[in-house]
């Protein structure tokens, strides 16, 4: 990246390389069941009144360290002041907790591709299907320790870019395909109920739990507070415009949530009814209400195919980008070898992945806070972990280096046009609004409020 190059393809090259790593299961899975769960309309709107605001100030944010640094999470925040060092590996925490249970949720991608091409279509479609293959103890742990084998060796062989590069071609055809099936959805009988509930906000629906859900979705779907974004700037040119790149990748990703939201929940609608259970599916709601579409579909099995391929390959591109930092962590940290670091973090995701997979049948007994094993540690990254960050980041930036560090490195081209709210931003309405939520959360878990 660094290289002489067009300028255009440079500063393009950047955004497409952020969205790439940004786009994934995040918004494919997570998004629509999040969306589906917490109202439809309302949640779509939260969330997007937070990406506009909250998740712009904070991708400028980590954009901008990382350029001004060169530097990555844990030596960026130290370089800039010592005492927030610990602020680099705190970030670097959510990674090591979000990346077994992503391989986990890999696995069942991976395990989908292949009913659709033995076409299995029909089974796939019947209710209890998914449900039937997760309790299983051996079939989803093998299917998950395949995908995770796979995303481990392309880090140690260290071909991501060659990932990558494929995935300039997947990406598209995803979005294309994304549109086929959500038109395809639209068109059946029912669907317009699951438009209705999607695009029109039910305010009565509205409260703290959807906004700390939404504010998780956040962090999760842009690869937020857990430093990623600040690597991601190391790479980035100073010619490049700051403000507008992140604009770009802000759009790139909620633009494909939302398309995945319209996909999925007028679906639900029209093969499954709207009733709350249908729609609290929560995790598996992808698994369930998908293959419905397909089996109704002409070509249904080859078109399944072709889509649980595309998904694949844009959770792989993420959780290639997820290992590939805990291996570097890794090699930087302890000044191990490549190919050690690579065979470490792979029995780490072993073994903290194969208890997840099992916490879903035999091992249903775990269940930390009344929670499955999967959403336990969603939980502990996204709706604890990422807030804590976000607000220490806020406040050190807020008070301890100064909002115009952040600004001048991105007036370095340009003018910053919303700085004021940036300011605003970071220093008041983002630390007071992350401290509400985080205890709110806090609370909501140990059972104290219910809602
Ligand atoms: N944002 C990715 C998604 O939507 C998931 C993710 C989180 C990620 N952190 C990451 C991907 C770091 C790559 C690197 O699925």
């Amino acid at each position: 990246m660094e290289k002489q190059r067009g300028s255009f393809t440079n500063k393009l090259g950047f955004v497409l390389a952020a969205a790439g790593s940004a786009v994934g299961l995040g918004n494919l899975w997570r998004f629509p069941y999040l969306a589906a769960k917490y109202g439809g309309g309302i949640f779509l709107l939260v969330y997007l009144v937070l990406a506009v605001s909250f998740g712009f100030a904070l991708m400028v944010t980590e954009i901008a360290i990382g350029r001004k640094t060169r530097l990555s999470a844990v030596g960026a925040y130290a370089s800039l002041n010592k005492k927030f060092g610990f602020l680099g590996y705190l970030s670097c925490l959510v990674p090591f907790i979000i990346t077994p249970y992503y391989c986990v949720i890999g696995g069942w991608v991976l395990k989908y591709f292949t009913v659709f091409v033995t076409n299995q279509v029909s089974s796939a479609a019947s209710d209890d299907f998914f449900t039937g293959f997760i309790t299983q103890a051996a079939a989803p742990v093998i299917f998950f320790a395949v995908y995770a084998a796979a995303t481990a060796l392309v880090v140690m062989m260290g071909v991501e870019k060659g990932i990558e590069k494929a995935s300039r071609i997947m990406m598209p055809l995803l979005i294309v395909m994304t549109v086929i099936i959500a038109v395809f959805g639209l068109m059946q009988p029912g669907a317009v109920e699951g438009v209705r509930y999607y695009l029109m906000p039910d305010f009565s629906r509205f409260s703290a739990t959807t906004v700390l859900a939404a504010m998780g979705q956040l962090f999760y779907s842009m690869s937020l507070a857990m430093g990623i974004m600040i690597t991601y700037g190391s790479y980035m040119k100073k010619d490049a415009n700051l403000e507008k790149s992140v604009r770009q990748i802000e759009l790139f990703d909620t633009g494909i949530a939302f398309m995945a939201g319209l996909m999925i929940i007028p679906a639900v609608f029209a093969f499954s009814g709207g009733s709350e259970e249908a729609l609290g599916k929560g995790p598996s709601l992808m698994f369930i209400t998908l293959p419905k579409v397909f089996n109704s579909m002409q070509f249904g099995t080859a078109v399944g195919a072709v889509f649980f391929l595309l998904v694949l390959f844009a959770a792989l591109t993420s959780s290639i980008s997820l290992t590939e930092t805990l291996v570097s962590i890794l090699m930087d940290k302890l000044g191990w070898k490549r190919r050690k670091a690579s065979i470490v973090v792979f029995v780490y995701l072993l073994a903290v992945g194969i208890p997840v997979s099992l916490g879903f049948g035999i091992w249903d007994f775990i269940a930390p806070m009344g929670m499955s094993l999967l959403d336990f540690f969603d939980f502990i990254s996204n709706s604890v972990l990422m807030p804590i960050v976000a607000f220490l980041t806020c406040i050190f930036i807020g008070y301890v280096v100064k909002p115009e560090t952040v600004i001048e490195e991105v007036e370095l081209n340009g003018k910053f046009r919303i700085q004021k709210f940036y300011t605003i931003m970071i220093k008041y309405l983002a630390p007071v609004c992350l401290v509400a939520i985080l205890i709110f959360a806090v609370m909501e878990a140990m059972g104290a409020i219910s809602v």
